[in-house]
C-alpha cells in the first residue's frame, strides 16, 4: 500500500539569503514543489536561540563564527510540510560544502562559501520537532505535529 509521509520540517533563510534578495526566489522553489508554508517570519534572532540551535556544533572550530554569521542580520524561519518534507527541503537546500552542492539546488545556484551558505533544513524528525519548538514557541503544544492555529 502506498502510505503517505506528510511531515513538517523546519527551514531557515540565513541572513546572506535575505541580504541577497533571495527570500522570494527561495520560497518559490519550496512552493513549487508541494511544500505548504504553515509558519513563516522575518526575525532578528537572539543569541540564546541561535546558540541552543547549533548546540551539537559547540565543540566545533568554527562554531562562533557560525553563530556571528547567524547573528548578522534578519533571517527567515519557518516551518514546511508536505509529503517527505524534511528530505525534500535538504535535497532542493543542497549539499553544506560549497564545492559539493550541485546546480539546481539552492546552494549550487548560489552559495559562494561552505559557511555562509544561504538556507538551512533540518536533517531529521527529532531535531526538526526541535527546531520548530525553538524557533517558534508561541506555536508551542504537547504535538508539535497537531498546531491547532494552522
Ligand atoms: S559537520 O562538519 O558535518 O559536522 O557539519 P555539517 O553537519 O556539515 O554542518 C553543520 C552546520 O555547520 C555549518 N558549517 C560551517 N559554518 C561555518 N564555517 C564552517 N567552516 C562550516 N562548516 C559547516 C554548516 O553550514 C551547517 O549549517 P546548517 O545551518 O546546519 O546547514
Amino acid at each position: 500500500m502506498n502510505k503517505s509521509n506528510v511531515e513538517r520540517t523546519f527551514a531557515m533563510i540565513k541572513p546572506d539569503g535575505v541580504r541577497r534578495g533571495l527570500v522570494g526566489e527561495i520560497i518559490k522553489r519550496y512552493e513549487q514543489k508541494g511544500l505548504r508554508i504553515v509558519a513563516a517570519k522575518l526575525i532578528k534572532a537572539d543569541r540564546n536561540t541561535v546558540e541552543e540551535h547549533y548546540s551539537d556544533l559547540r565543540s566545533r572550530s568554527f562554531f562562533n563564527e557560525l553563530v556571528e554569521y547567524i547573528l548578522s542580520g534578519p533571517i527567515m524561519v519557518m516551518i514546511l510540510e508536505g509529503e517527505n518534507a524534511i528530505k525534500l527541503v535538504r535535497m532542493i537546500n543542497g549539499a553544506t560544502r560549497v564545492e559539493e552542492a550541485l546546480p539546481g539546488t539552492i546552494r549550487g545556484d548560489y552559495a559562494t562559501s561552505t559557511a555562509q551558505n544561504i538556507v538551512h533544513g533540518s536533517d531529521n524528525y527529532e531535531n526538526a520537532q526541535r527546531e520548530i519548538n525553538l524557533w517558534f514557541p508561541e506555536l508551542r503544544t504537547n504535538e508539535t505535529r497537531k498546531l491547532s492555529v494552522l
